[in-house]
């Protein structure tokens, strides 16, 4: 069902943004979650890793899966992927089996380990990856949108990372520290509840300001990587295909049209 033809390996490693994108507009919305321009950025930012045999990590899987995995499976590399949902990751599996690895005749699982469980785990999250005898060189940041959790995971990755790794995060405009209230209140309107409202003491400063500020006050050297979204995202059809959903995401707050700058942020840390 998944297995569109594209075309030759040949014309994929030479075209593989393309490719890339021709894969996520197969997946159906629920798995589809980033918009195209920032699904192409998370791979361009890929590719500025300067490693033989990368390791790559994602907290939230979905179409950034895909990058990712098109990633490792082009530079023999590893990646693995938490989501609680594990009828997600089941899913992408299939897909990216028929619509990557036939073409590519690479084995998924030589490449890709999906943990459905909570990233931040000391005994099944990030930190296994020290466990496992890997190195990781980047975290794509985009599970539970608080700023608590979010550092929570950032600080497990920070154990299992190298000298040099990439930190990446999407939505990080956010400014929910504890709470996501845009998620609850979704979720209470499918459930015929009323709202509830934000408390003031729930608001941060953007995630982006935050997390810069904290690698930035621990780290020698912190670069911020200046990524292609940032050029593209205007020009991106992805949020006009999608406006009927983002309309009704954005009136309960899970999706600031105005701060969509910053949907998508990373930096190159130095220890
Ligand atoms: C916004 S979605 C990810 C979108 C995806 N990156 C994409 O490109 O489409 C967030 C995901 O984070 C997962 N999640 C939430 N809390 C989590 C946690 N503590 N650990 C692991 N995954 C979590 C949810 O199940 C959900 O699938």
């Amino acid at each position: 069902m998944y297995d569109f033809h594209f075309g030759d390996k040949e014309q994929i490693k030479q075209n593989p943004e393309d490719f890339l994108i021709f894969c996520k507009r197969l997946l159906p919305r629920w798995v589809n979650g980033i918009p195209d321009s920032e699904c192409i950025s998370i791979y361009r930012t890929l590719k500025s890793i300067n490693r033989s045999n990368p390791v790559v990590l994602e907290t939230g899987c979905g179409a950034s899966s895909l990058a990712l995995f098109l990633y490792v499976a082009l530079n023999d590399g590893k990646m693995f992927s938490w989501d609680t949902n594990g009828s997600k990751g089941s899913f992408l599996r299939s897909v990216i089996s028929e619509s990557i690895c036939r073409q590519l005749e690479v084995d998924l699982y030589k490449h890709w380990t999906f943990i459905g469980f909570d990233s931040t785990n000391e005994y099944a999250g990030i930190p296994v990856i020290k466990e496992l005898k890997y190195t990781a060189d980047f975290c794509y940041f985009d599970s539970w949108h608080t700023l608590d959790h979010l550092m929570n995971e950032l600080k497990c990755f920070e154990t299992v990372t190298g000298e040099d790794f990439i930190v990446a995060l999407d939505d990080a405009y956010y400014t929910k520290l504890s709470n996501n209230f845009s998620y609850i209140n979704m979720i209470r309107k499918k459930l015929g509840l009323d709202g509830v409202e934000e408390p003031a003491s729930n608001v941060c400063s953007p995630f982006y300001q935050e997390v810069g500020s904290y690698l930035g006050k621990k780290y020698n050297s912190v670069e911020k990587i200046a990524d292609s979204y940032k050029e593209e995202y205007k020009r991106d059809m992805f949020f006009n295909y999608f406006a009927g959903d983002r309309a009704a995401m954005g009136s309960v707050g899970m999706e600031d049209s105005s701060a969509l700058e910053h949907r998508y942020d990373c930096w190159r840390i130095s220890k």
